[in-house]
């Protein structure tokens, strides 16, 4: 089984990835792979629309996102991990899901998914909210923990110091090894996934 966590942050090795292995550490003990997958500095553009996605299941420009779409099939697990960036989601990690989850069709499908987030101080729950919000859209179960997935500092000297986030950190691991678990074994019991009616699109025009 493997979980891919997603560094939203232009920092490789900053707060948001100071909470990601914290995580992942978990994650391992438990003998789950894991891959970090960083967004890095360079710009991502979002999404304009264009449906080419639609036809192909491939974002039409290549970079990062066509790259992450390509490991989607081989995950069982998802961590997103943006920094907060006025009261929200970093802009990179925004157009990338943005884009992922646009061209992914039901890719992600029961697949469990977390999302955590860094902040100095403020923010954190407006940010943490947005990024559910991609899981709750695509039949993903949401790992929860003991509180709400957050860690704060500036540095990651100063998240190192936030005992109770990093504890949050481990029991969101600890809580998506044992989800991941339960779906391998449903599906060893071939429990079937749900049924799933034709998608109404409704527009608000009846
Ligand atoms: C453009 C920008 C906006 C920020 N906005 C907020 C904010 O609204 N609230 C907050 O607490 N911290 C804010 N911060 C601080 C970062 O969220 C915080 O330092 C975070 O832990 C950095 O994570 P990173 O090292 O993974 O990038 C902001 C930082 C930047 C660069």
């Amino acid at each position: 089984m493997k979980v891919i966590l997603v560094n939203g942050s232009p920092k490789s090795n900053g707060c948001t990835y100071t909470a990601l292995k914290e995580v992942s550490k978990e994650l391992t003990k438990e003998g789950i792979e894991t891959e970090v997958f960083q967004l890095g500095n360079e710009p991502i553009m979002g999404c304009i629309g264009c449906r080419v996605c639609k036809q192909t299941g491939r974002c039409f420009k290549e970079d990062l996102v066509n790259e992450f779409l390509d490991k989607i099939d081989d995950a069982d697990g998802f961590v997103f991990g943006t920094p907060v960036h006025y009261a929200g989601a970093s802009g990179s990690i925004t157009s990338f899901l943005d884009r992922v989850f646009y061209s992914a069709g039901n890719r992600f499908d029961y697949k469990p998914g977390a999302a955590i987030v860094s902040c100095r101080r403020g923010g954190a729950t407006a940010a943490f909210d947005q990024m559910n919000k991609y899981f709750t859209i695509s039949n993903m179960p949401i790992v929860s923990s003991q509180y709400w997935n957050m860690v704060h500092g500036n540095s990651p000297e100063e998240v190192l110091q936030d005992l109770e986030g990093l504890q949050t950190m481990r029991t969101l691991g600890k809580n998506m090894a044992w989800l991941l678990k339960c779906i391998d074994s449903g599906k060893k019991q071939n429990v079937a996934y749900p049924e799933k009616e034709k998608i109404q699109r409704t527009n608000f025009v009846r």
